[in-house]
């Protein structure tokens, strides 16, 4: 039996991979280390969390004796690394917590990977995630390619790619095994409700604004989270050594484009008129250095290893909506004391 060690398990892609890899992987045990920060939800894992194959485990990747007991203890096979500060908007407001759990986090779980794995990497990998984020902003054309040059714009984006420096150099320097994916933006069932597609269907199912930054005319690719999922699987078992996967949705929407569909989907399943949650769309103060365009091109992970997202926008964004309006009591329970806290700070003083 492999032990496998997956960081920020509790959190939303985390969760999926998780739910993912103890279902499908019987003869792995799944290790999920998770801080339970603001974004960590064990509600989110309450179908696995009894199964024999895995363990939660309460901890902090930036306690360096904490992860260097924790690799001593199990002794694992694989890291699948996601635990991170992830929202951009945060990292404006409060840049050094990213600096510390997803730059000196990350370099505390590459060393207790080397120090137990003594040089001996047989079998062995270290998975870690990024974000199209890394590469910076485009222009109206052109897509992200594996080779392009990374131009961080937010402080978010500027840990995520020192820590795949990090991961990289680690590589380059003692061996490690590693795989790197760069993915686009995700969306899906359990995502906490400051980033955008959660936050609009929260605050629309509540008939508040739904903020939108600016002109609205920024672009993402969406794609849809078990998509991602699946294609962290294919990477983690089948990608090659030392080589990064872009992965996306093929699906470039403007942020206004994609409030007024879900806007539509809503006014669908909650059986009002049509047109009156696009009512609710209210423009707020642009985000500070708002990257204009994301796109991947993600040809590389679907030639080399086959993968292929399964949903295109429309029918993703349908099952996220049923998702939310089935799971209110979820919805409800995330939107804590702290929340409230955050989302004050954010979008009431502007
Ligand atoms: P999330 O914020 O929902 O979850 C992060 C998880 O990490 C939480 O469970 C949190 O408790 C945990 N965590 C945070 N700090 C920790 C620490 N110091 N020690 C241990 N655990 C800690 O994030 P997400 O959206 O699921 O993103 C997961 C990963 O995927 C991140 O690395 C992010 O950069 C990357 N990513 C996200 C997207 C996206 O669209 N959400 C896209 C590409 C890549
Ligand atoms: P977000 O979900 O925070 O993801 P990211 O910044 O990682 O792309 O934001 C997605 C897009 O939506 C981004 O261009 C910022 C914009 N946005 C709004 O217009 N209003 C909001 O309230 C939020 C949270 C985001």
């Amino acid at each position: 039996m492999k032990t496998i060690l997956i960081t920020g398990g509790a959190g939303f892609i985390g969760s999926h991979v998780v739910r993912r890899f103890v279902n499908k992987y019987p003869e792995y045990k799944i290790v999920n280390l998770d801080a339970l920060t603001y974004a960590g939800n064990l509600e989110n894992l309450k179908d696995v969390d009894t199964l024999p194959n895995y363990e939660f485990v309460k901890g902090d990747i930036n306690d360096a004796a904490f992860i260097s007991a924790l690799f001593a203890k199990y002794q694992f096979d694989g890291v699948l690394h996601l635990a991170a500060e992830s929202h951009v908007d945060r990292s404006i407001l409060d840049p050094m917590s990213f600096i510390m759990t997803n730059i000196v986090g990350t370099v505390n779980l590459l060393n207790g990977a080397r120090e137990s794995w003594k040089n001996n990497f047989e079998g062995k990998r270290f998975y870690h995630i990024s974000t199209d984020e890394v590469y910076g902003s485009l222009g109206e054309t052109g897509l992200f390619l594996e080779t392009t040059s990374y131009d961080p714009q937010s402080p978010y984006s500027a840990s995520k790619a020192s820590s795949d420096h990090l991961v990289r150099a680690y590589h380059n320097t003692y061996k490690l095994p590693i795989v790197i994916t760069n993915c686009s933006n995700n969306y899906g069932p359990n995502q906490f409700p400051e980033k955008l597609i959660p936050l609009a269907i929260h605050n629309i199912s509540h008939n508040k604004p739904i903020p939108i930054y600016g002109k609205g005319e920024n672009i993402r690719d969406w794609l849809y989270v078990e998509d991602h999922a699946a294609a962290i699987d294919l990477a983690f078992h089948k990608g090659k050594d030392g080589e990064t996967y872009n992965i996306g949705g093929n699906n470039e929407l403007t942020n206004i484009g994609l409030i007024r569909q879900l806007c539509k989907t809503m006014d669908k399943k909650l059986g009002r008129e049509e047109g009156s949650s696009e009512k609710l769309i209210t423009y707020v103060k642009d985000r500070a250095g708002h990257d204009l365009r994301y796109a991947i091109d993600s040809s590389k992970i679907q030639r080399e290893l086959g993968w292929k997202p399964s949903l295109q926008f429309e029918e993703g964004i349908e099952k996220t909506v049923v998702w939310y309006l089935d799971n209110t009591e979820w919805l409800e329970n995330v939107v804590s004391g702290a929340y409230d806290k955050y989302y004050e700070k954010q979008y009431l003083t502007r």
